[in-house]
């Protein structure tokens, strides 16, 4: 049995991935900080078949005893700050984490000798596209957000230790993904439970923005074939050639609620939003077989009814992005105050 390090592994994608690696017969060690985003009862249906260590990837010393200790031949890296508005309001931890978190994994692993370190990025680091093209993966990267920016550095970090060192890793880079148990501070849920509620539906800009939909089964199973079928020091995009503007997405899930557009509100634009995303994924079709088996129409439906059913969970959520809100808010007031 190959034993599989997953860092983040209580988070959205990270816990897919940890379910479908149980079910390959992989033997998973799971490390996450359990931050606001990370949750156990998203891994409950494998508790009992991994390992957990509650921990910070920055912590060397903490992450040392670890890796030590459970001797993984294969790493793979989820584990990071994931929303651009938090990173615009304190760009500080996604430093922390995404950064010197990632050089902490990259160091361990390359002292205890891992055989392949999966090292997720995002399709952000491109930074954005106008109407026409698409990423390659020979692109230049250009992040525009602190989020984008300190994953950019991530990803480069990872092929450093490649080129320098060669620690066998492989840079992943996916597009927005979306599904059950995402935090519902993200687009797709946030939309969701919005218009369950009747509440107003927010919409930056006019909703123009474009990005790339990738269910996230079909997602961690990208990295699963990567795993099995990658080549070292290689990059590889995941995406599902299906972009949809924001507007698009938003009126599609009142749709499938029953629910009236004039729901919808238009809010003033987040500083430096990336205009489009879209991935040519034409290398990993072809090197790994892989694609995506989701369609975003039986996705968006499966996803909107996971939400119905799981509202208790959700609601939890929604209370502490509540107080989370408040804390901001007020924080805010005192600095023009003072
Ligand atoms: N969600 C997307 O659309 C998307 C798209 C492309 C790439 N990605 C990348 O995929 C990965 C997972 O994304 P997600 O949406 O599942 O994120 P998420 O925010 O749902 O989960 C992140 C997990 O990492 C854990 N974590 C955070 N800081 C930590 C630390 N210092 N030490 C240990 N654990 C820590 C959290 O507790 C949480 O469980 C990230 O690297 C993200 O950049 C996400």
């Amino acid at each position: 049995m190959t034993k599989v390090l997953v860092t983040g592994g209580a988070g959205f994608i990270g816990s897919e991935f940890v379910r479908q690696a149980v079910k390959r017969g992989y033997k998973v060690v799971v490390v996450d900080k359990l931050t606001y985003a990370g949750d156990l009862k998203r891994l409950n249906s494998v508790i009992d078949q991994i390992s957990f260590y509650r921990a910070d990837i920055s912590d060397r010393k903490a992450m040392e005893e670890i890796f030590s200790s459970e001797k993984p031949e294969i790493v793979v890296h989820w584990a990071a700050e994931t929303h651009v508005d938090r990173s615009i309001l304190n760009p500080s931890q996604f430093i922390d984490t995404n950064v010197k978190g990632t050089q902490t994994l990259l160091d361990l692993s390359r002292d205890h000798k891992v055989k392949r370190f999966i090292n997720i990025s995002t399709d952000e680091v491109y930074g954005e596209l106008g109407e026409e093209g698409e990423f390659t993966e020979e692109t230049p990267l250009n992040p525009s957000s602190p989020y984008s920016a300190s994953k950019a550095a991530a990803d480069m970090l990872g092929r450093a230790y490649w080129r320098t060192f060669k620690l066998p890793v492989i840079t992943v880079r996916p597009s927005n993904n979306y599904g059950p148990w995402q935090y519902p501070e993200k687009l797709i849920p946030v939309v969701i439970l919005k218009a369950i509620k009747n509440e107003k539906v927010p919409v930056y800009g006019k909703g123009l923005n474009v990005r790339e939909w990738l269910h996230v089964s079909d997602c961690a199973r990208a990295v699963l074939e990567i795993i099995e079928k990658g080549k070292d020091g290689a990059i590889y995009n995941v995406g599902s050639d299906e972009e949809k503007r924001n507007i698009e997405v938003v009126k599609t899930i009142l749709e499938i609620l029953g629910k009236p557009e004039d729901l919808i509100e238009f809010v003033p634009d987040r500083p430096g939003h990336d205009f489009r995303y879209s991935m040519n994924t034409e290398r990993i079709r072809r090197e790994i077989g892989w694609e995506p088996l989701v369609s975003f129409s039986q996705g968006i439906r499966e996803t909107v009814s996971w939400y119905l059913s799981n509202l208790k969970w959700v609601e939890e959520k929604l209370q502490e992005l509540q107080t989370f809100w408040n804390k901001e808010y007020w924080k805010r007031r005192e600095v023009v105050k003072s």
